[in-house]
């Protein structure tokens, strides 16, 4: 195990009907708030009526930047930041999913710079402060509610870039289950392969001597294998729900790479699919995960497949290779299940661009711990999953 420092500062409010608790952290940090969320399904669930509700019984001044798209754009922060300087805002609440809290994220950041916040992403300028952020978390996926990482699409320059600061973190998030009742079985799908993806980019690491990491994130996978598609079936099925918000908060918090390389190619590759085609994050990675995993099992990573194999599929197969296949199979095979697409052809990527996804995916320098890829093993990948 390597040496690290851990350390967590956002406070988990997590159950039913706990929104009230808000008024109260808000008012810790601010009395005028800028309200930011997405397109429209806060509004039909009435959890929109409810939050200004509890910010009119607090005495919270609030101004709104509604419309941020998944895959959220630098414009959204751009608009997010006029807002505050106009209503001399003094926090960001969130209320949406990880492209919402992303966006309140960099707006919060991009208020003390004088600049364009794209210069965040392009490593032109670094974060110095932020004002605080609270979030109401509505889909279990990213872990953005609790960690300091925040991804924003460029429409102009075609790229998704992300940042990470520990300013970045929110100071609270409200985690209730039944807020995240009402989310579309293709979402729920798409919410646990991006959570299920976390936690391989961590577990899938050439760090030796990490059994506690590698026993919670298998913990972790079997939490999502046993509950999506309880949810999926059942949409307000508490537990099921519970237990995959509180997983989609621990895959991304720190816990499971503290002590370890991670890798996080397959993650880089499905941000510039998504840069150029809007793909949704989790299905993109659905499609990637079973590709990547193929591409990367040699000898020297074999021992991990095969303890994923057994331990998360429980695989009986004797022979290492053939576990370690049979664990990518059943990893496939899961994702669609849950009814996801398992090609890029069918999401619309376009063959004639797989050089250019590698090669921007590369721009920065090889990816991944696992096997180091360059622009040619990318574009091998995303040849196998077109
Ligand atoms: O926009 P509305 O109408 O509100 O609908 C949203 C959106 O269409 C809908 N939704 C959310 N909660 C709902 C609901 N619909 C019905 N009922 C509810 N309760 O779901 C759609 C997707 O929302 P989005 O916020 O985009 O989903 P997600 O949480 O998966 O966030 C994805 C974004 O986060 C980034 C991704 O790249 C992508 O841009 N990531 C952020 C990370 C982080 N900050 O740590 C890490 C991740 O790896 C990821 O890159
Ligand atoms: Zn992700």
């Amino acid at each position: 195990m390597l040496d690290f420092t851990f350390q967590l500062p956002t406070r988990i409010i997590f159950g039913r009907n706990r929104l009230e608790k808000i008024g109260g952290e808000i008012k810790k940090n601010a009395n005028r708030v800028l309200l930011v969320y997405g397109g429209g399904s806060i509004i039909r669930s009435g959890l929109y009526d409810r939050i200004i509700e509890m910010l009119k019984d607090n005495g919270i001044f609030f101004a709104e930047l509604s419309g941020v798209q998944p895959n959220p754009r630098i414009d959204s922060v751009r608009q997010g930041v006029e807002l505050c300087r106009k209503h001399d805002l003094e926090m960001i609440l969130a209320v949406c999913g990880g492209s919402v809290i992303d966006c309140g994220k960099v707006i919060a950041a991009a208020y003390y710079y004088d600049g364009d916040p794209w210069d965040f992403f392009t490593r032109n300028t670094r974060v110095t402060r932020a004002l605080p952020i609270g979030a109401v978390l509505t889909i279990a996926a990213t872990g953005s509610e609790m960690n300091g990482n925040a991804v924003i699409n460029n429409d102009e320059t075609k790229e998704k870039l992300g940042l990470f600061h520990p300013l970045l973190y929110p100071r609270f998030s409200l985690l209730d289950p039944t807020l995240t009742f009402t989310v579309p079985a293709d979402q729920t799908a798409a919410g646990s392969a991006d959570i299920m993806s976390h936690i391989f980019e961590q577990y899938f690491s050439p760090t030796p001597g990490t059994y506690v990491q590698d026993r919670m994130a298998e913990a972790m996978l079997k939490t999502c294998i046993h509950y999506s598609p309880i949810a999926i079936e059942e949409p307000d099925h508490y537990e099921a729900r519970a237990n995959l918000l509180w997983t989609s908060t621990l895959a991304l918090n720190g816990l499971l790479s503290a002590g370890k390389a991670t890798d996080w190619a397959t993650h880089m590759i499905q941000h510039e699919v998504s840069a150029l085609y809007d793909v949704t994050h989790g299905l993109g990675l659905a499609i990637l995960t079973p590709h990547w995993m193929q591409y990367v099992l040699n000898e020297d990573t074999l021992p991990k497949f095969v303890q994923y194999a057994r331990n998360v599929w429980q695989v009986t197969a004797a022979d290492d290779g053939q576990a370690a296949r049979e664990g990518i199979d059943k990893t496939a095979q899961f994702f669609v299940s849950l009814g996801l697409a398992d090609r890029l052809s069918e999401v619309g990527v376009e063959e004639n661009q797989i050089e250019e996804i590698a090669r921007k995916a590369t721009a920065y320098g090889s990816l991944g711990r696992m096997k180091k890829l360059d622009a040619g093993d990318v574009a091998n990948i995303l040849k196998a999953a077109y």
